[in-house]
């Protein structure tokens, strides 16, 4: 549980698919909320925590279930506001004395919906949640339905399939609604949650500048006068936190920039001047590009390549973090979904699709405690806090980069030959993206190598040169993604331009798989 003196929303989660998008809305509207498995909630937790306010999560269990979830009873007690929403609208239906029937064909409803108040009751649903339209667009995602709703709720508002779609009761502020406020095909839902929060005397004081202050002194009052080391990746989680730390404690901060001969063009020298030069951070730049590619040499299976980049990427920090004298503390750029991720009680990976590589399990080998600056921030509250600090707007919005650098763009074996081709089709394709002004639209963009050459014709000589494959992908989180509609003209340019100016590359291809089935980069 996170220290903080803000104001606290608590999300207890039943395991909906979108509990996240709760936490988002209520963080857009500068409330402090936190997620928790409902396992966890126990009475003790209630007390400690002291919400002023919870919200009950979706879930895809039943409530009619023997055995299913539950929040703890003293949430009732605490005479805080509570809404309830979908499953968690049942849950205290249920718990409050009402009924709750299994879901059948007539009753069950997925996806859009609408919901109308109540002919009395309009007032209250104007105020709520409708703008004066008389209905509302929702989204619907339930087989169960409530049959009677507890003493001392009223019905609010209807829909087809759900004759409780929005009850209350107004003396205990219950509130809860059978559908989900939070996606995005409730359109009107953020208002619906503003008001929940105001209700419950929110102030909206979650403002990235309070998170900045409050982040420094709790740094402070971690660490006391004592080193910390980071491992500085040049991605922007990896630096909003070296930048923070560098703000709290300023030299007893070293980075650790581990160059494993895998980056993008001219990306290291940038790195380390940004951080070394302009804002005066220690920084060791290891040098350790030999290792890396001796160590790959001959290597073609992506998992392979990605276990040795991995054991290697740990060995190298180990070394360069074993110089720095009397270090007891290690700074990682974690963020909030890593953090709801490893708690979550239905999550969890299930198969290993790719072993992304990462310092886990180095604190406790090297007996480090850790420093988590961001663990209660969602991306793009990363990205804010990044630019609040100071660092530069392009740098605080480039696209991802894998660990594994440019060894996944590069099937097959890897060579220096291949790499630095690779760079500079990546630099081409990169400059052509932002010269027509579609970096910001795109999740991510680069060039692979592809381990084939094909013949050509330039000039009046025969080539027999590499291929390659474009990629451009949008996503929201990197879980999911579809290709890029670039139009012909961009696509044929870009081309022309990177076989022009690459030696070593005389055929382009554009890669159109979504993921799934594919996955974004090519290993
Ligand atoms: P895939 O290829 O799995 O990639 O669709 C999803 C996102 O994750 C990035 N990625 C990695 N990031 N270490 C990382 O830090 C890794 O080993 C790794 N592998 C993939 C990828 O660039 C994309 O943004």
């Amino acid at each position: 549980m996170s220290q903080t003196s803000h104001d606290r929303l608590l999300i207890i989660d039943f395991g909906s698919q979108v509990t996240q998008l709760i936490a988002r809305r209520l963080r857009e509207l500068n409330v402090y909320c936190e997620i928790h498995p409902y396992q966890n909630v126990t009475d003790a937790f209630l007390t400690e925590f002291a919400p002023k306010a919870i919200i009950f999560s979706g879930g895809p269990d039943s409530v009619v279930r023997e055995g299913s979830p539950r929040p703890p009873k003293a949430a009732y007690d605490l005479g805080v506001p509570i809404l309830g929403i979908c499953y968690g609208q049942q849950v205290m239906m249920n718990d409050l004395g009402g009924k709750v029937e299994a879901g059948e064909s007539h009753t069950a409803e997925f996806g859009r919906a609408y919901v109308t108040p109540t002919e009395a009751k309009i007032d209250f649903m104007n105020g709520w949640f409708l703008g004066g339209l008389g209905r509302e667009q929702v989204w619907m995602s339930h087989g169960d339905h409530v049959s009677h709703i507890a003493p001392g709720f009223e019905v609010y508002a209807t829909s087809p399939g759900a004759p409780f779609a929005i009850t209350a009761d107004l003396e205990r502020r219950f509130y809860a609604v059978q559908f989900h406020p939070e996606v995005h095909h409730t359109p009107n839902g953020k208002t619906l949650y503003e008001n929940f929060v105001k209700d419950a005397g929110f102030t909206g004081d979650w403002t990235m500048d309070a998170y900045r202050e409050e982040a420094i002194r709790k740094i402070k009052d971690q660490v006391g006068d004592k080193p910390v080391i980071c491992a500085l990746s040049g991605g922007v989680d990896s630096s909003v936190a070296a930048a923070l730390l560098h703000e709290a404690i300023g030299d007893q901060l070293t980075c650790v920039f581990v160059d494993h001969g895998l980056l993008r063009l001219n990306e290291a020298e940038e790195v380390v001047a940004m951080f070394r030069d302009h804002m005066n951070l220690k920084v060791i730049h290891a040098q350790e590009q030999e290792l890396f590619l001796g160590q790959l040499e001959g290597v073609s299976d992506p998992e392979t390549k990605r276990k040795i980049i991995g054991r290697l990427f740990i060995e190298v920090f180990q070394k360069y973090a074993d110089q720095i004298e009397g270090a007891e503390f290690l700074a990682q750029g974690t963020l909030y979904p890593d953090v709801i991720e490893s708690v979550s009680f239905s999550g969890g990976p299930s198969v290993t699709i790719k072993s992304h590589h990462n310092v886990g399990g180095l604190p406790e080998k090297m007996g480090l405690k850790l420093v988590e600056p961001l663990r209660e921030l969602f991306k793009d509250e990363v990205r804010e806090l990044g630019r609040e600090l100071g660092l530069p707007a392009s740098f605080i919005g480039r696209h991802p980069f894998p660990g594994p650098g440019l060894a996944i763009r590069c099937p097959g074996e890897i060579t220096r030959e291949k790499l630095e081709i690779l760079r500079k089709a990546d630099a081409v394709y990169i400059d052509q993206i932002r010269k027509h002004g579609l970096y910001d639209e795109i999740w991510q963009a680069f060039v692979a190598i592809l381990p084939v050459r094909t013949v050509g014709v330039m000039g009046d000589g025969r080539t027999y040169d590499f291929a390659c494959a474009l990629r451009a992908v949008t996503s929201v989180d990197g879980m999911t993604a579809d290709y890029y509609p670039f139009t012909h003209e961009f696509l044929g340019e870009t081309a022309t331009r990177i076989i022009n100016e690459v030696k070593g590359i005389n055929r382009c291809t554009y890669d159109i798989t979504s993921k799934p089935p594919g996955t974004i980069e090519w290993e």
